[in-house]
């Protein structure tokens, strides 16, 4: 007899996006005209073309796998030497942070990292994560059987959730007790919220105290356009002993399908073994990397890499000012509607109060039925994300334009 893995059992319906997919999908169906004017801003996927830059690397890089010469196998299982020293060069020494090469792991995606990292970490971690978040922290965890069953509300009785809410900004307070993994997320999904440095300070001060590592999804720091705020963990001291900070290119370069990202793994972050030897982590890290993963193909890699010329950064510039203009036009356009409205402006993402008395999935309903348009209902993202929706603003400036209409049309 072969037994399947019963914490797989214990999760909430499906994932999030595929969940409300389903349910667009059963809307389209059974109403065709309104399925012709619907306007996705539900999943944070990228709607503009890759930027030239990526597009030229990309045609380059498949006439050299068309030559013997210049063909590519199977490549480093932690990425291409040249794309780990632009990143490193770009994002962090070129900021005065000091992060080497071989620290910088090439990956085809934040959220397989953020789920993949637990492979190299203790079941026996107390783990806290915000609440409202990324659907992917809890969900990977239930998988790998650190919680029990979920609650009523969605939650697991052995995470510790930390509430995010417009009385603390969307940054939580930090835990009275010690926990040995704190997930981070800024700028934030789904909230759009930002971290000040104060408070990322406070983490670090907190974790080197209590041994514990903190792992920072940054994959919108592009969208950062407050000079105060930090782009990155290690822009904090003390950041390299305590945090592993995952990137993306999805959000900046337009690679949700391409599939570009990096995690950052200091090699003087150390975690104590069961019988409380402190280890470096680093060497973990890349052994299961060459262990389970065969590398990013080298065509996307070298467009990855072209993200970082003079040319590739303007056009990533160009991309994020798009996004974040519509975020300002369906910001406007929720405040105009008499709703409460949150971030999208360091973030592509609104995070939206749904009138009294509506619930996060009513007010979803309600959206498609009414304005023909997906939004993210708050409470899949947390039992603190009840009463509220999330706006993406990845779009077309005219269907940004056109949703920030219906808004203001709809009748509650
Ligand atoms: C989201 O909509 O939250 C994101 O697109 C999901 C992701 O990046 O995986």
């Amino acid at each position: 007899m072969a037994y399947l893995n019963d914490h797989y059992l214990k999760l909430k319906s499906g994932y999030l996006f595929p969940e409300i997919a389903r349910r667009v999908k059963v809307f389209c169906d059974q109403n065709p005209v309104a399925a012709k004017r619907l306007i996705r801003c539900g999943i944070g996927d990228v709607t503009e073309p890759l930027p030239p830059a990526v597009i030229t690397a990309l045609h380059k890089a498949v006439d050299e796998m068309s030559k013997r010469e210049t063909f590519h196998g199977y490549g480093p299982e932690q990425g291409y030497e040249f794309l780990r020293r632009a990143i490193a060069q770009n994002d962090y020494r070129d900021r005065g942070l000091d992060i080497a090469d071989d620290e910088i792991f090439v990956s085809d995606g934040s959220k397989c990292d953020c789920a993949n990292i637990l492979d190299i970490l203790g079941h026996q971690n107390k783990i806290a994560l915000l609440d409202p978040v990324y659907p992917v922290y809890v969900d990977t965890n239930v998988m790998a059987g650190h919680t029990g069953p979920a609650d009523e509300s969605g939650s697991y009785k052995e995470l510790v959730y930390l509430p995010c809410t417009p009385a603390n900004d969307f940054v939580p307070e930090i835990p009275k007790d010690k926990v040995d993994l704190v997930y981070l997320c800024y700028p934030n999904n789904p909230t759009g919220a930002t971290a000040r440095r104060e408070q990322l300070a406070a983490w670090i001060d907190y974790a080197l105290k209590n041994k514990t590592i903190l792992l920072y999804d940054a994959a919108y720091e592009a969208y950062i356009s407050d000079p105060q705020i930090p782009h990155s963990i290690y822009e904090i001291p003390g950041a390299r002993e305590c945090a592993i900070e995952f990137r993306s290119f999805s959000k900046n370069g337009g690679f949700t399908g391409t599939r570009c990202a990096f995690t950052v793994v200091p090699k003087t972050l150390l975690a104590s073994t069961s019988d409380g030897r402190f280890t470096s982590l680093h060497p973990l890290w890349l052994r299961r990397s060459t262990t389970k993963f065969n590398a990013v193909s080298y065509i996307v890699q070298r467009a990855a890499e072209a993200l970082y010329t003079p040319e590739g950064e303007a056009q990533v510039k160009a991309l994020i000012e798009h996004y974040l203009g519509n975020a300002k036009v369906l910001r406007e356009g929720a405040q105009a509607a008499g709703l409460n409205t949150f971030g999208g402006v360091n973030a592509p993402y609104l995070w939206v109060q749904t009138p009294e008395g509506v619930t996060s999935w009513q007010a979803f309903d309600r959206i498609l039925r009414d304005a023909n348009v997906v939004i993210t209902p708050g409470s899949g993202f947390g039992s603190k994300g009840e009463g509220f929706f999330r706006i993406s603003a990845f779009n077309s400036r005219a269907n940004a334009v056109e949703v920030a209409r219906r808004l203001q049309a709809l009748k509650w």
